[in-house]
């Protein structure tokens, strides 16, 4: 999603460092950004030459230092808190004092990683959804911590992205996937206890409910590690056994059958 959150960015005229920890991931992450906005050249709604400008507006750095100058970073590593707290008590010490620090995470606790810094009150949670570049919402998290004018900011700067904020308050999975997840869980229920197949499940929310993809085909595009992750993230918050994960999902995520991309989750790439 970083690929994606950095073009929108750059799009809207903002100069972008995209940070990575390694060049290969840096250079998938070009190629993502080149094949969507070639996608609007194709359909003529972008020059060449306008494309060219969005992308030169984009460095990369595998550096985190390479964030020192920045005035917000949007933080959008691997959805494990440890993780997402080494990288925010790393961004506390070399950004500017003023910075905001937004998290991209799709349910891990704003408050929690406020709380990793000296300014949880600059700490807010940003979420955008995949594909980031068509996708409108921008879901705005405010931690116990946040301020006001941190939360200003993110809602003004939002919508210079062309994005849509509507807020909420930090409760785990927010509302997306407090929503989202055990609509995606029961469906995998379902195909777990045989009451349809795959095709039959998606059809049956795409044609009776308007859904632009089934559940289980929006779960592989979303990734099983991560439907998995956040359902947890819903378990152990309310501790409430309607949010238990379906059996079937841990067994694929252990077969390593996580989706879209690794050529294999519901179904096959
Ligand atoms: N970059 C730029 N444009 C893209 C794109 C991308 N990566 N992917 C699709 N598009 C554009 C296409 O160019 C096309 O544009 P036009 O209609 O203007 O010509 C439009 O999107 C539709 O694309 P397609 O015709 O190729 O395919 P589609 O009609 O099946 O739409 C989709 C694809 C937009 C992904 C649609 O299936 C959809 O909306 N799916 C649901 C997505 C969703 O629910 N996302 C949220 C997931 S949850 C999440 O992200 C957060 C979380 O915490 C888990």
């Amino acid at each position: 999603m970083g690929n994606g959150i950095a073009q929108v960015a750059a799009r809207a005229g903002f100069e972008v460092v995209m940070r990575d920890i390694s060049d290969e991931f840096l250079a998938r992450g070009m190629k993502a950004i080149d094949k969507s906005l070639q996608r609007d050249v194709d359909k003529e709604r972008l020059g060449s030459e306008e494309k060219n400008a969005i992308v030169g507006r984009i460095k990369t750095a595998t550096e985190l230092d390479a964030l020192k100058d920045a005035f917000i970073v949007v933080e959008a590593v691997t959805e494990n808190f440890d993780v997402k707290a080494e990288v925010f008590r790393a961004l506390d010490t070399i950004t500017m004092p003023d910075a905001i620090l937004a998290s991209n995470t799709s349910s891990i606790s704003i408050t929690k990683l406020g709380a990793t810094t000296q300014r949880p009150d600059k700490v807010i949670g940003m979420h955008f959804m995949n594909p980031v570049p068509v996708m409108k919402l921008v879901e705005v998290i405010r931690g116990a911590a946040t301020s006001d004018e941190t939360y200003e900011k993110v809602r003004a700067l939002s919508e210079k992205l062309g994005k849509t904020a509507l807020d909420c308050n930090d409760y785990p999975g927010f509302v997306s996937n407090r929503v989202l997840m055990p609509m995606i869980n029961e469906a995998i229920f379902a195909l777990y206890e045989g009451v349809g197949t795959r095709e039959s499940i998606d059809g049956i929310m795409k044609l009776g409910m308007n859904h632009p993809m089934g559940p289980l085909t929006l779960a592989d595009f979303i990734g099983l590690d991560v439907c998995l992750a956040i359902i947890n993230v819903l378990h152990d918050g309310f501790g409430d056994s309607k949010y238990r994960p379906c059996p079937l999902l841990k067994r694929y995520v252990d077969a390593g059958w996580l989706g879209r991309k690794s050529g294999r989750g519901f179904y096959e790439y």
